[in-house]
């Protein structure tokens, strides 16, 4: 059977679905490859690479097996083979008219946000791969734009004070963002709702803000904060803020806008010259003045929305992405055949849709459909 990968055409994109290293994996396991012309060449993985990894290299045609990064457009659906399988970040619930394109086509629809964060589905869990690179690309973003050091220096030219950063929402590109701003010399404080948190970014290295307000929910994530939650969270912020040369922002409630943590009165008290690094702007952003995709200027502070953080460092982020796929790939087929083991909880949980019906609860809800969850199928 035959696995295309098409090039992203999502604007800035520079990610591929599959590295060259893992085309070979696959063909060795009995799949062919189709890979778009150019697919790879903003993530430097160039059409020689795939051909010599074993793969079809030209103009895309209707496959069994379909892998993106970013969902596909309606129009793109339209190209996809009837009863065929893809594999995307698919968000479902932004994308209620594609998902729907997919159902009429009978398509098994697979999406990489909704694999359970669990411990056996790591290897598959692409939420985390990017997370990764987006928070370490945060912190060498905030370290590039900040007209001061970041570590304690001792010179004959003076003494240089280290930075002070704040990360907010420690997950896992935060604790990445940890690692890395601590990793440059800077005095790291961070913070989250989520009572795990406290244990996990101190493990990272950072001092850990303690504001009175938790936020558990299921499976690990936090929940949206209640409005008299956000005041007194927002209330408790400001001296945090204030005192930092740097803020980092990562917070994400899944389903929902970003939650708004840093606000304008909040950047008028930070010092000019001081910085904020938003990787939630795609979402809508933690600070009230972000734009995605753009650096402004709020009165001497600077506020950097990072739009589709990932897509700065393509080789990474795919290479990364590719490994992820392979796991997960191989749930849904085995030596060249689509087989998926729809008895397996990975694949209960990450299977939007197949042969017409919708198995995801949420998505069928905002699609007004019936929903068969897999499980109950057999
Ligand atoms: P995410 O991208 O959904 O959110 C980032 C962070 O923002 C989270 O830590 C969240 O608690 C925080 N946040 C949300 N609202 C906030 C607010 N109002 N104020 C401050 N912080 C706020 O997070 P990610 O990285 O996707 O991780 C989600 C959960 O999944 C975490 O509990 C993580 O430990 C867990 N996880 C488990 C894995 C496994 O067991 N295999 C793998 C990866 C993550």
């Amino acid at each position: 059977m035959r696995i295309l990968v098409p090039r992203e055409t999502r604007p800035g994109e520079t990610r591929v679905s599959l590295s060259p290293d893992a085309v070979k994996a696959l063909v060795a396991e009995g799949w062919q490859v189709l890979v778009e012309s150019g697919a790879g060449a903003l993530s430097n993985y160039l059409d020689e690479a795939y051909r010599d990894a074993g793969a079809t290299v030209g103009s895309p045609d209707a496959s069994d097996v379909t892998i993106r990064v970013n969902p596909p457009t309606v129009a793109e659906v339209a190209a996809l083979r009837e009863g065929s399988l893809h594999l995307s970040f698919l968000s479902p619930l932004l994308a209620t008219d594609v998902v729907a394109a997919l159902v009429a086509k009978n398509i098994t629809v697979v999406s990489f946000d909704l694999v359970p964060r669990s411990t056996r589905a790591q290897y598959m869990d692409a939420l985390s791969s990017q997370a990764t690179v987006s928070g370490y690309r945060a912190a060498l973003v905030a370290a590039a734009e900040f007209d001061r050091f970041f570590p304690l220096l001792t010179t004959a030219a003076g003494t240089i004070r280290p930075a002070r950063v704040l990360i907010m929402g420690v997950g896992v590109a935060g604790l990445q963002a940890i690692a890395t701003t601590k990793r440059l010399g800077a005095k790291v404080r961070a913070y989250d709702v989520r009572s795990a948190a406290k244990e996990e970014a101190e493990s990272a290295g950072a001092v850990f803000v303690q504001l009175g307000v938790t936020a558990d929910a299921a499976g690990g994530y936090a929940r949206e904060l209640t409005e008299d939650e956000k005041a007194a969270q927002q209330a408790a912020l400001v001296d945090e803020v204030a005192a930092a040369d740097i803020v980092i922002t990562t917070a994400a409630v899944p389903g929902r806008k970003s939650p708004i943590l840093v606000t304008r009165a909040m950047l008028d008290k930070m010092r000019p010259g001081s910085l904020v690094v938003d990787m939630a702007a795609d979402g809508g952003g933690n600070c009230e003045a972000t734009v995605a995709g753009q650096s402004i200027d709020v009165n001497g502070v600077r506020v950097i929305g990072m739009a589709n953080p990932p897509a700065a460092m393509g080789s990474s982020a795919s290479s990364m992405y590719a490994n992820n796929v392979l796991k997960l790939l191989a749930l849904y087929g085995q030596k060249g055949e689509v087989a998926p083991a729809w008895d397996d909880d990975i694949v209960r949980g990450a299977t939007v849709t197949s042969n017409g019906i919708v198995h995801h609860g949420a998505t069928a809800e905002a699609l007004g459909v019936a929903c068969e969850p897999l499980g109950e199928k057999e």
